[in-house]
């Protein structure tokens, strides 16, 4: 597999990777900063700058394109400079894999090799974020040492007038 930071070239082929969320009947990217709502080539600009300069929201950040022979398989945020209160709040990692290609052992890959760079931006531990009912994503952090250490209770939004609670459960991977 094979990681790295978007480039201009990547505008189609990260189009379609929406795409198939989309046809998936899903609406959010996850990992992508701001991929759907931003003009690509800033989107761009701001993901390299920001690999090196702190952002306000996301501090310094990796958002790596995974590929595996070729094919975009899904995108990696490793954010290794959060403060202590947004690492409470957002998690140091975040990933998401295209529908075709999930339950392929993906993820589960690429939470290993998020833990090894904070390993190497020598953090101490990593906090993971994800709402109890993805059994996918629990699955994932469980299966690379994470331990739980505390659920949260978030009122999503669903428009104006609703709004649905949902539990987020927390885990620690000390590094
Ligand atoms: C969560 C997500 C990243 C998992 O990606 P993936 O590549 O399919 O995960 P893996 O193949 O590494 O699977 C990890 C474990 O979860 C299990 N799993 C994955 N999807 C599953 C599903 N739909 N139902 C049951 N088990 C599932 C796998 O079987 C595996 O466990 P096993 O090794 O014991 O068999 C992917 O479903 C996704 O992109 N979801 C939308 C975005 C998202 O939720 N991101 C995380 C936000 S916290």
């Amino acid at each position: 597999m094979n990681y790295r930071l978007p480039t201009y070239d990547d505008y189609e082929i990260l189009k379609e990777y929406v795409e198939e969320h989309y046809s998936n009947y899903e609406r959010s990217i996850s990992a992508s900063i701001d991929l759907t709502n931003m003009d690509y080539k800033e989107w761009v600009d701001k993901v390299n700058r920001n690999s090196e300069v702190r952002d306000d929201e996301w501090g310094k950040y990796y958002l790596y394109l995974v590929f595996d022979a070729n094919k975009l398989i899904g995108l990696l945020n490793i954010r290794y400079n959060l403060s202590d209160e947004l690492r409470e709040r957002y998690g140091d990692i975040g990933y998401g894999v295209r529908p075709s290609e999930r339950r392929k052992g993906y993820a589960t890959k690429m939470l290993e090799y998020a833990l090894n760079v904070c390993k190497e931006k020598e953090m101490q531990s990593v906090i993971l974020g994800c709402y109890e009912d993805n059994y996918a994503s629990n699955k994932t952090i469980l299966k690379n040492g994470g331990k739980l250490y505390k659920t949260t209770i978030e009122e999503k939004k669903l428009n104006d007038n609703w709004s649905i609670n949902l539990k987020c459960n927390y885990y620690k991977i000390n590094l």
